[in-house]
Order: C-alpha cells, then structure tokens, then sequence
C-alpha cells in the first residue's frame, strides 16, 4: 500500500483512521431538488451539536448556495478554534445510492488540496442511515474516489517543473462500518493507481522487458505465481501471433503468466481467465498510423495494465474464493524489414489460419494466442479478456461505457452486477453469425480485419471468437474509449483512468 501510494497523490500521501481530531469535517444534506436545502438528518444535527457546530452550520445552511444539489459544497467555520466545516450536498435522498459517494470525495478531496488541509473527518453516518444506504459500501466509494483523485504521476517530471508542495492526510471516519469500505476503497484505488502509472509510463521506457519485470516484482511482492514466455518459449507454446506482431522491434515480445490460488486451495473450481492486450506501442506496423493518429498509443497496453491491477487487488484485498489466472499477451507493434506484412498468412495452434489485410488490426492477433492457449490449457470456468482494440467503440460509445462482447447470460449478469457496484459501465454490443462470416478470407480461415470499413468493434470481437471454444463462458471488453479521460473533473484527472481493475475485482469478490 505504501508503495504504491508514494507514486500517486493530489496529497503526499493518505491516511486513514477511526481515532482523533480533525481540522475539517464533512456533513450531508439533502435537498429538495428544486435548489433548497433541507435540514439536518436528526443523527447529524447531534453530532453537529456535540462538536459545538450547530450555529455555524445552522447559518450556512440558510444561506441562498445551500440548495443541496448532488456534489455542492459548501464551506463555513465554527467550534472554538474555527474549525473548517464542509456540508455537501446529496441530492434527493430517494434517489441517493451508495455510489454517489465516489463523487462526493472527490469533491471534498479537490477543496480540501486546494486550501492544504490535513486532515479530514467523514461523518456521513446520519444522512447514509436516514436514506437506507448501507455505511461500508459509501465508505467503499468514498475510499475509492478519494484514492483515485490522489494519483498524479511525477515521474516524468524533471528539473523544468515547480517542486508540487503537497500535504500528508489524514482521512478519519466516523463509524467503523463507513471506515471498513473505506479502508476497502483505499486499497481498490491503490490497485488501480498501480495500473494508472504503468499505463502513463512512456514507450521507451515502458518496453515488452519493463512489462514482464513489473509483473514479476509485483508478484513477488503480493504472494502471485509468474512466469514469462519469451524467446524459444514463444516458439515451443506456437505463440504465432505474438512471434509475428513483435517481429519487428527489438523489444521482444513476451506472455506473461500471473496465478492467484486462494488460501486453502481452490477445491477443484475452475480458474477465471483473465487476458489482457498489452501492446507497449502500437505504430500500426506497416499498416502505419497516419497523421496524429499514433499519438496515445503508449495507452495500447492498458487491458494488460489493468489486468496486473486487479491481480494487485486479488492477492492484496479481494482474496477470492477461486484460483485467478492472469495472460497478458505483450509485444511492441513496430515497423522495419522484419516486419509482418498484410497478405501474410498465420497458423495459430488451434489450427486456424488467419490472412493478416492490415497490421494495424493486432491487437487481436497476439489475444488470439492467449484465448487459444487459455481454453486449451488453463481449463477456465471463463474467460474475461480487455483490450484498447478499436477506434471504432470509442465512436459508438465515447468515454461513458465500454463496449462488452457476452454471449453467456449467467457470465453477463455477474460482468453487469460488478459494473453496478463498481461504477465501470458496460454496454452489451451484438455478436451473430453475419458478423463472424464478415471475417471469412478467399485465402486463409478467416482474415484479421475486413477492407470495409463496417462494424469495426463487433469484426473485433467476432474475430477473437474464432479462438475461444464454443464450452467456455466468454466476454470480452472493448476499452479503446474508457481507459484513459480527457477531463480534470469529479475523481479523474487529464490521463489513465485504470479502467477494469474495480470491475474485475467486484466480479471475483461476487465468486
Ligand atoms: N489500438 C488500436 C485501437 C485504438 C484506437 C485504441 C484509438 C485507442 C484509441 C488498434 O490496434 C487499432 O489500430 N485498431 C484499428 C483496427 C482497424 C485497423 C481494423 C482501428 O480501430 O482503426
Ligand atoms: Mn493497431
Ligand atoms: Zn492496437
């Protein structure tokens, strides 16, 4: 946890506790919906009261700003040494969920670095009981949004740039039930923080090697199983489309295995897969990107980024029930006279062969090893694969969902349940028998990308259905649009969102 918290931090670093005294507290109203406050949950006004508030809270809440909108703050001092006093605003309480409470740290997070203060105590107890909502799932979004907001990635960052003067704080809940998720949260955004820095970690330092050292020192650090395919590897488990994907640049690529075996054993369940595309850059090959279209691509790696984050929140917190394997399928998309070409043609070791029209369609050549190897040798009770795989779903769905590929109802519900929780949206595109007969080739099986230029996301995920047996419960999850975020709002800052890590960690804690 400390190490991870050191990379991140709108805040130096985050601290959380049930003990102690604050220099600012925060307080939940709720409003009416038509811009008025309304007074007091009678919990809080107690406990208002008994920390000597009750006048300055009283006149902040009566001035005209307190209208109680979701996410609204509003500041005041009080008590004997004027201590700072937040009251937010919650919305209407009927519509009020636990969730909302990721936006609420967040804004609390932005005021609080912004004035430096150092310490903070939640005490949403009263509002939480008097709307149903249970305390550990708020603390849980609490923690989250707050650890999120924190991340800022100074690495890259020299001699060019001011010294940030950042504060140590202190996080305090009121209850032990609000503070247990939001101990939870902490540690979920710690994960995802983990996949947030690699995914900003730049391509010449970022490289296949750098992927498969990180994986392995996480590993170790967290109690996880790894091994790394490389070199003669590749060759012997016929990665074939690794080997021609990474062909051209002299970072080698490599599969990285990760495993999690719960304490105890796993009593004979089968393993959940989870694969992730891990392209450290993606030029396009010789099917090269042009104009500004290769700018971002450092980002290609962030299924496999996000991959590596929810085994961090599987060894560390999660600790489900059943084994977890982890394949992160990495290569460098490169060009030189070693290059894979289009017209190519590639036999995969389940005896496919796939007409390679265009390099810049790689991402599913090298998941398509992983999803081959994973029904052939891991025996899975299913396979959960993420990839930037296509511009195309950021055109269908934008930044707000990811594109979800599930054909299985059980698999889909349990994928749309850990959405709910985890505020990582899906939206469920089409698969049919049109669309996989759209991959058809006249040379080979099938073809890795079709020349026109219909249904991109789906030829994506009717490509990759090629290589997973028809048995195994499958989904797979489109990213290109919600990894990273162009915005400085809420919890998100201009960068990596670290998008999966929660997702896929609510899913295996549901198992
Ligand atoms: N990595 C890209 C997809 C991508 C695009 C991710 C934009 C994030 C933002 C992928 O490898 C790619 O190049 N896809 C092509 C597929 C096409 C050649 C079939 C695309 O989406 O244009
Ligand atoms: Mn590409
Ligand atoms: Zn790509």
């Amino acid at each position: 946890m400390a190490e991870a918290l050191r990379l991140c931090t709108m805040f130096k670093s985050i601290t959380h506790t049930l003990r102690g005294v604050s220099d600012a507290y925060l307080f939940g109203y709720f409003g009416n919906g038509k811009g008025e406050g309304l007074p007091l949950d009678a919990a809080t006004k107690a406990t208002v009261a008994r920390l000597g508030f009750a006048d300055a809270v009283k006149s902040a809440l009566a001035r005209t700003e307190a209208t109680g909108d979701a996410m609204t703050l509003i500041e005041t001092f009080g008590g004997k040494n004027g201590t700072r006093i937040l009251l937010v605003g919650l919305g209407a309480k009927e519509r009020f969920k636990a969730d909302a409470c990721r936006g609420i740290a967040a804004a609390a997070g932005r005021k609080l670095a912004a004035v430096k203060g150092s310490s903070l105590t939640v005490c949403l107890d009263g509002a939480l009981a008097s709307a149903k909502v249970d305390e550990a799932d708020a603390g849980n979004a609490f923690g989250e949004g707050f650890g999120l907001l924190g991340w800022v990635c100074d690495e890259f960052r020299g001699k060019g740039s001011p010294e940030p003067k950042r504060v140590k704080l202190t996080l305090r809940s009121s209850t032990a039930d609000f503070g247990s998720g939001v101990d939870r949260g902490l540690a979920l955004a710690t994960s995802t923080n983990f996949a947030r820095t690699l995914s900003q970690t730049p391509p010449n330092i970022a490289t296949t090697g750098y992927m498969a050292d990180q994986a392995r020192k996480m590993a170790k650090q967290v109690g996880l199983s790894c091994k790394v395919f490389e070199e003669g590897d590749l060759e012997r488990e016929r990665f074939e489309g690794l080997i021609n994907v990474g062909k051209a640049s002299e970072n080698k690529p490599c599969m990285i295995r990760l495993e999690y075996v719960p304490k105890g054993g796993a009593k004979g369940r089968k393993p959940v897969v989870l694969i992730g595309k891990t392209m450290t850059y993606d030029s396009g090959g010789l099917s090269l990107k042009v104009n500004n279209g290769m700018v971002g691509m450092k980002r290609d790696k962030d299924g496999g980024c996000a991959v590596l984050g929810a085994m961090h929140a599987i060894a560390t917190i999660i600790k489900p029930r059943v084994r977890v394997v982890a394949l992160l399928a990495v290569a460098e998309n490169s060009i030189s006279d070693e290059a894979y070409r289009p017209d190519d043609v590639i036999r995969y070791r389940n005896g496919v062969t796939v007409e390679v029209t265009n390099t810049d369609a790689e991402g599913r050549l090298v998941l398509a090893d992983a999803l081959c190897w994973a029904c052939e040798k891991e025996n899975p009770a299913s396979i959960i694969d993420l990839a930037t795989l296509t511009g195309g779903v950021v055109v269908a769905l934008g930044s707000t969902f990811c594109g979800m590929f599930c054909e299985n109802d059980k698999l889909r519900g349990a994928i749309e349940a850990a959405a709910c929780k985890s505020g990582e949206r899906v939206w469920r595109l089409p698969m049919h028998a049109e669309y996989r007969d759209m991959m058809k080739s006249p040379v080979a099986d099938i073809l890795n990308s079709n020349p026109n230029r219909k249904a991109h996301p789906i030829q994506g995920a009717a490509f990759l259905s090629y290589f997973v047996d028809e048995k195994v419960p499958w989904c797979h999850l489109d990213i290109a649009g919600v990894h990273v975020s162009e915005r400085n709002a809420g919890m998100w800052v201009d960068g990596p969102t670290g998008w999966g890590v929660r997702i896929l960690s609510e899913f295996l804690d549901a198992q």
